[in-house]
């Protein structure tokens, strides 16, 4: 059985007249990263905020690791680490005092050695004793890291992180997400931006207008089930004869030129039956299927 460490059901917000999120239900296991994608002004942030107990919901429940956040608020949110906006710290002070006035002020005992293996993780180590004003944001963003996971949470809760790092600065938080992922942590991180979800995430939820619209597993979307592919051919009337006898879709025809929805297995049967029928193949490719065209497909309510 997979561990779950957080467990929504059916939150919603209202603030006002206007219910902000609508039903929001979803898991994370131990270890997974899950990722919350939609547009500005969606949600994330105000699903995330009622994880953490900084907004009241509507309705609905929160557990994490199995325990209730209404009922034993202070037991629940010992097992979440979070970042939600930017992380504050004192600039003049280090890397290294920040993270041990934080330790200070946590309800657990950590000890130096405790605090070191952290920097290690966050990869800090060179830093640590450097003010915090000569970090980069990158640096910032990782010392924030290290903050959320002083008390070991079983949950790390990162709202859209990777905002204003350079492609360098988001591949290695990439790395790094990945890297306490497998370490057993699980990870929920919001974010506008298909291709950080794409690349950072197990499983993600589609939120768009305060609903959840749809949840995906890499895994399912990657998989090569059915390929969109794009066939050039010497004849195109001929052509259409031939591929009207096979088992596959014919998204889009202009001239001598298609674009077919085709399994794997039907591929070399194409190939095989146009040159059969004499003719010639200009080209034979397989599209990329892309998140962003799933992503699309989804919320205009549509499938691929
Ligand atoms: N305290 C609030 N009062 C009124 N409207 C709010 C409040 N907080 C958020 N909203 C609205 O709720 C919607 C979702 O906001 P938010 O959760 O921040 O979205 P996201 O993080 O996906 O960009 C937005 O339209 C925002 O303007
Ligand atoms: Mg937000």
């Amino acid at each position: 059985m997979p561990e779950t460490v957080l467990q929504l059901e059916n939150i919603s917000k209202k603030i006002g007249k206007k219910e902000i999120i609508h039903n929001i239900s979803f898991e994370i296991e131990k270890g997974e990263v899950f990722g919350l994608l939609g547009p500005n002004g969606a949600g994330k942030t105000t699903i995330i905020r009622s994880i953490v107990g900084l907004i009241s919901k509507t309705n609905g429940q929160v557990s994490i690791c199995g325990v209730n956040l209404d009922e034993n608020f202070k037991e629940a949110i010992q097992n979440i680490g979070a970042i939600i906006e930017n992380p504050e710290f004192y600039m003049y002070m280090s890397g290294w005092k920040n993270l041990k006035q934080f330790a200070r002020m946590s309800r657990k005992d950590i000890s130096d050695e405790e605090i070191s293996a952290i920097v290690e993780k966050v990869k800090l180590s060179h830093a640590i004793h450097n003010k915090v004003r000569t970090y980069s944001l990158g640096m910032r963003q990782r010392l924030g890291v290290a903050q959320a996971l002083i008390h070991e949470p079983a949950l790390l809760i990162l709202d859209e992180p990777t905002n204003g790092l350079d492609p360098q600065g988001m591949a290695e938080f990439r790395m790094l997400i990945k890297e306490l992922a497998a370490n057993g942590t699980s990870v929920l991180i919001s974010s506008h931006l298909l291709a950080e979800i794409q690349q950072i995430t197990d499983r993600f939820a589609i939120i768009d207008k305060g609903h959840l619209t749809h949840i995906e597993k890499m895994t399912d979307l990657t998989a090569d089930k059915t390929l969109k592919v794009t066939l050039e051919v010497s004849d195109g009337a001929s052509a259409m004869l031939v591929l009207d006898t096979l088992d596959l879709e014919i998204i889009e025809q202009r001239e001598n030129q298609f674009v077919l929805n085709v399994t794997r297995e039907v591929l070399p049967e194409i190939a095989r039956a146009l040159i059969r029928a004499n003719l010639d193949i200009l080209e034979l490719s397989k599209v990329q299927f892309s998140l962003e065209d799933r992503f699309l497909a989804l919320t205009n309510g549509g499938e691929i």
